[in-house]
This record gives structure tokens, C-alpha cells and sequence, in this order.
């Protein structure tokens, strides 16, 4: 399952691609969606997560996205989170996630692809370009970009284009091995990732109720806190890194 790609004792040429879901966030105390009691069971998405919805209601989504950036805020990356950056530090590690918080950056990822946007910023609704941090202030209708336009979260909703899944497919052609975690691979593009492997790469799964069909695939029903670093280590060992 594993091969080695290099004679250094530290620095591995291995390319590890993660696909991170909802669920690497879980014990970070951030709802999942399509949990029992996830997000998707306490608001209707159409209303939140569409430009329609959007439209309808500019100020339901600035408060649905408010309070879900004081959560992001107020949580810290889990032990899934760091593990990544232990190993990290000893091969190449890109980190392609669906998630919108920053545990990953927080954790100290210095590869982080979003495929949805990140919670922590706005953006023009004219010009996609013009972001703005929002840090701890909320998103209010009187934050404008520089034509006088309102902002919005910068993040990618259902029927809107993902712009970075080109960079994603990118990375995951070219990974050695392929690590999902706390994903139910229910939303396309993103889910379609798994396929873009070259023949032969091994695909782990980290979630404590896997239910997507990844034939081949090594899956270890545990949480991100400790399925992450079971993983990592077996790795580690498997490469003497
Ligand atoms: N550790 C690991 N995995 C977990 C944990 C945990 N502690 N808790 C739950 N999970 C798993 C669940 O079993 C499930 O498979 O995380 C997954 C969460 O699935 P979803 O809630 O569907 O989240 P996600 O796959 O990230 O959703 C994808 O859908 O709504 C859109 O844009 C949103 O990015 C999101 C996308």
C-alpha cells in the first residue's frame, strides 16, 4: 500500500492530497450538514446557501454566516487538524478542503485549497476579485466594495461555479496517496475528486460513519481527532519519517 519515493530519512517526496469534509471540524465543536442535527436540519439551504436565497433575503444569510463565523471563531483546530501538520512537516502535503472555517490554517497548514470559500472573508457582489477580511466584525448591508455595491460571504453556494476545482483536480492527479476525512461526499464537483487518482494510488478514509462507496479504499471508522493521527503514524512508520 505504501511505497517510497525517496532515500531521505526526513524529507519524503510523497504527495499527500486531503479531502477534508465538514467532519474533520466536528470536535472543534462546528455543526456538520447532513449530520443528525447538522446545519442542513436547522436551516432550509435554499434560504442560506443559494443566490436565490440570497436575493429573497440578503440579511437571513449575513445573520447565517455571522453567527457561524463567531463559532469558527470561537473554536479551536482539533487534533485531526494538527496531525496533518506533523505530517506535513516531513512530505509534501496539499490540504483541499470543502470546509469554509480556518481551523486548517489555524492549525498551521501552509497548503490550504477551499473549494467553497472561506467564512472569514466578503466579497463584492460585482466583482468576485475585490475581498475584504472580516475578522471578528459581522457582514452588515453597510459594508459595501469600493463601487458602492454590497458584499457578500465569500463563499461558493449551491449553483455557482467553483473556481478552484481545476487547481483541486490538479492536485489530486498528482497525489501518491489520497486521505478523505469527514466528508459524505454528497456534493459535486468536490466529490467527483476521488476519481481524478492515478490507477493504483491509495484512497484512506477517516469517518466514523463512512458510508460513501470507495471500492479499494482502507477506511478507519474512527473521529479525525484520533483516526488523523492513526493514519499519519502508520504512515510515518511505513516511511521512517
Ligand atoms: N470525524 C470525522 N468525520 C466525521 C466526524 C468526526 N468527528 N463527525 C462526522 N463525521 C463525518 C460524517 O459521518 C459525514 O460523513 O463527516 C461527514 C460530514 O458530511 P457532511 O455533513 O455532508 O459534510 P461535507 O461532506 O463536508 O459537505 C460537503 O456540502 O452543504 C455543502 O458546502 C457544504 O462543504 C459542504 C458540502
Amino acid at each position: 500500500m505504501w511505497r517510497r519515493r525517496t532515500s531521505s530519512p526526513f524529507q519524503l517526496s510523497e504527495h499527500v492530497v486531503v479531502l477534508t469534509g465538514a467532519g474533520i471540524s466536528a470536535e472543534s465543536g462546528l455543526s456538520t450538514f447532513r449530520d443528525a442535527g447538522g446545519l442542513w436540519e436547522q436551516v432550509d439551504l435554499e434560504d442560506v446557501a443559494t443566490p436565490e436565497g440570497w436575493e429573497r433575503n440578503p440579511e437571513l444569510v449575513r445573520d447565517f454566516y455571522n453567527q457561524r463565523r463567531q463559532q469558527v471563531l470561537a473554536a479551536r483546530p482539533n487534533a485531526g487538524h494538527e496531525a496533518l501538520v506533523t505530517l506535513e512537516n516531513r512530505c509534501q502535503v496539499s490540504v483541499v478542503t470543502q470546509n469554509v472555517d480556518d481551523l486548517h490554517e489555524r492549525a498551521g497548514s501552509s497548503h490550504v485549497l477551499h473549494l467553497h470559500g472561506t467564512i472569514m472573508e466578503a466579497r463584492s457582489v460585482v466583482d468576485p476579485d475585490e475581498k475584504m477580511p472580516l475578522g471578528e466584525q459581522d457582514l452588515t448591508q453597510n459594508l459595501t466594495c469600493s463601487g458602492g455595491h454590497p458584499m457578500r460571504p465569500n463563499v461558493v453556494w449551491f449553483g455557482e461555479p467553483v473556481p478552484a476545482m481545476e487547481r483541486a483536480v490538479e492536485l489530486v492527479s498528482r497525489a501518491d496517496h489520497l486521505l478523505v476525512v469527514g466528508s459524505s461526499l454528497n456534493v459535486y464537483p468536490a466529490a467527483s475528486l476521488v476519481q481524478f487518482v492515478e490507477p493504483g494510488v491509495p484512497i484512506s478514509v477517516v469517518d466514523p460513519d463512512a458510508r460513501m462507496n470507495l471500492p479499494g479504499a482502507r477506511v478507519i471508522r474512527k473521529a479525525a481527532s484520533k483516526g488523523v493521527p492513526e493514519w499519519v503514524n502508520g504512515f510515518r512508520a511505513a516511511f521512517s519519517i
